[in-house]
């Protein structure tokens, strides 16, 4: 049986010391069928603040037969959500759109407290995050078909787009809100509904965001989140791939993890759209512009701490550029990046997420450390826990790394600069594309002929040249290789959440 409390408004306000936020938008429960309910078992997870470790909150442990309600309100949300006109739905995207734009301080500043990320950038993601809803808003009403020549007289062919069905949409902590808008956005404009199931260590946005959605008058059903702790993860995502009733499943986080559920959407041959890791390389050409390479880095690879998909990882830098730059980045990076409590004035490098990633983050710097000697690595700059303590990192520079190390043949995602010094364009192509990776890439150069050269042949989805932040709701965002499938953002977007069929008239005379 469950349990919805009236408002499903959480008197949490008390509980999250010094953290500035409206309580309506806190909540505890799920958000299911267009209501708060508690888990079945009554458990619940605690919710941290990485910045000190305080407990922020209890959120719902939800399991899988909660998960499967929420599937169920979905799959029957869908036999009239799908029968809505596109205004109808745009209307409402837009509505959800102009809701979270209101309350952008007040999600920003929860978001800074369960994950971490500086006030600053909280307030870039929320703006991020809302600018898919309001993308989709608009795309819904150019879901298109095509009427395509037929070969007989007698027939006409045409193509119409039609609505998936039920998506499972698992969305990882470190965007704990533009990952759920720029899947959800792309389903609800497409006609599908989804039950969301956010990181464990951000349940708190994504259910904000379900107020949110409540708010705008998106129907009970058509969006569904599911909160659930570490333990009970693996059975409700698999639940999530492997229901009779859920039709597509769009995942961003590892690429273990993706494996793992594209497998499991195999049973079912399921649509599914992944968003996987990255091992993204940032090429430094002799014909650079040193101050943009070095903004350009800082961008790139400092951004939420070094815990992006498309964080630059493996930095080469040709030899005729290559003591300047290194000189410049460490003075940018001891002058501008300022570590500490997210929450604070000024800060711009907040904690990592939790302690598996500060370990990971530890062990990556150790190896070079350990085999500085035999093959002539050096720590340049920081290399150790910043002396905050707790889950804070220094900014790091390690040189003269290989290829072998984990620092370039893993993702890092954390703040640590790794840079190889290369001599041709070849050479830098070759070390560039030797990856099983291919999300993001970058480089700097201002040789025309050489942007397209390189531009052409690195092996992956996206590419900034010349330009360290490539995110927005235009962009197609995806990868090759095992950093994924599909695209979210822009027009194609939608593309995970539609099939095409083909209609097919006869008998005209
Ligand atoms: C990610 O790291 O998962 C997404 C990054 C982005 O959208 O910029």
């Amino acid at each position: 049986m469950m349990l919805r409390s009236v408002t499903g408004v959480c008197c949490l306000r008390r509980s999250i010391i010094g953290v500035r936020y409206v309580s309506s938008l806190v909540h505890n429960k799920a958000y299911i069928d267009g209501g708060w309910v508690e888990a079945q078992s009554g458990n619940v997870f605690p919710v941290n603040n990485p910045a000190n470790g305080e407990v922020l909150s209890h959120v719902a442990d939800m399991c899988e037969s909660d998960t499967q309600t929420a599937i169920d309100a979905a799959h029957n949300a869908f036999v009239t959500w799908k029968t809505t006109t596109a205004k109808e739905r745009s209307v409402l995207l837009r509505r959800w759109y102009e809701l979270v734009e209101t309350h952008k301080t007040d999600l920003a500043h929860l978001m800074t407290s369960e994950c971490g990320k500086p006030l600053a950038e909280a307030h870039g993601e929320v703006s991020y995050g809302s600018s898919f809803l309001e993308f989709y808003a608009e795309e819904a009403r150019r879901i298109y078909g095509e009427v395509v020549p037929s070969p007989h007289p007698s027939k006409e062919i045409l193509f119409i787009r039609q609505p998936i069905g039920v998506a499972s949409l698992i969305t990882p902590w470190n965007f704990p809100i533009a990952m759920i808008t720029r899947k959800a956005g792309a389903a609800l404009a497409s006609g599908c509904t989804c039950v969301v199931k956010p990181a464990e260590d951000t349940p708190l946005s994504a259910l904000a965001i379900a107020h949110l959605a409540h708010q705008a008058g998106i129907p009970p059903g058509v969006f569904n989140v599911v909160t659930s702790s570490r333990a009970n993860t693996p059975d409700v995502g698999k639940l999530m791939c492997t229901s009779p009733k859920v039709a597509g499943v769009s995942f961003t986080g590892s690429t273990a993890v993706g494996k793992l559920l594209y497998e499991w959407c195999s049973v079912g041959v399921k649509r599914i759209g992944l968003e996987l890791g990255g091992n993204a390389v940032f090429i430094v050409f002799n014909s650079a512009n040193v101050t943009a390479a070095v903004d350009g880095l800082i961008n790139a690879k400092f951004r939420n701490a070094g815990q992006t998909c498309i964080s630059a990882n493996r930095i080469l830098v040709q030899s005729g550029i290559y003591e300047e730059f290194l000189s410049s980045l460490k003075a940018a990076m001891m002058d501008r990046l300022v570590v500490g409590d997210g929450a604070k004035e000024g800060v711009n490098q907040g904690p990592l997420i939790n302690d598996n990633q500060f370990r990971r983050v530890e062990r990556v710097v150790e190896r070079v450390v350990s085999e500085s000697v035999s093959c002539g690595a050096e720590l340049v700059l920081g290399g150790h826990g910043h002396e905050l303590g707790g889950l804070f990192y220094s900014p790091t520079i390690l040189t003269h790394v290989n290829k072998h190390m984990p620092c370039f043949n893993e993702e890092i995602f954390g703040p640590i600069v790794a840079i190889k010094k290369f001599e041709t364009e070849d050479e830098a192509i070759t070390e560039a594309n030797c990856t099983n990776h291919g999300l993001a890439s970058y480089f700097y150069s201002q040789d025309v002929s050489q942007t397209w050269r390189v531009g052409r042949q690195l092996e992956a989805g996206m590419v900034g040249i010349n330009e360290g932040l490539i995110s927005c709701c235009e962009g197609a965002f995806g990868g090759i290789k095992q950093s994924g499938l599909g695209r979210e953002g822009s027009r194609h977007g939608i593309d995970d959440y539609t099939y095409i069929k083909y209609l097919c008239f006869g008998g005209i005379n």
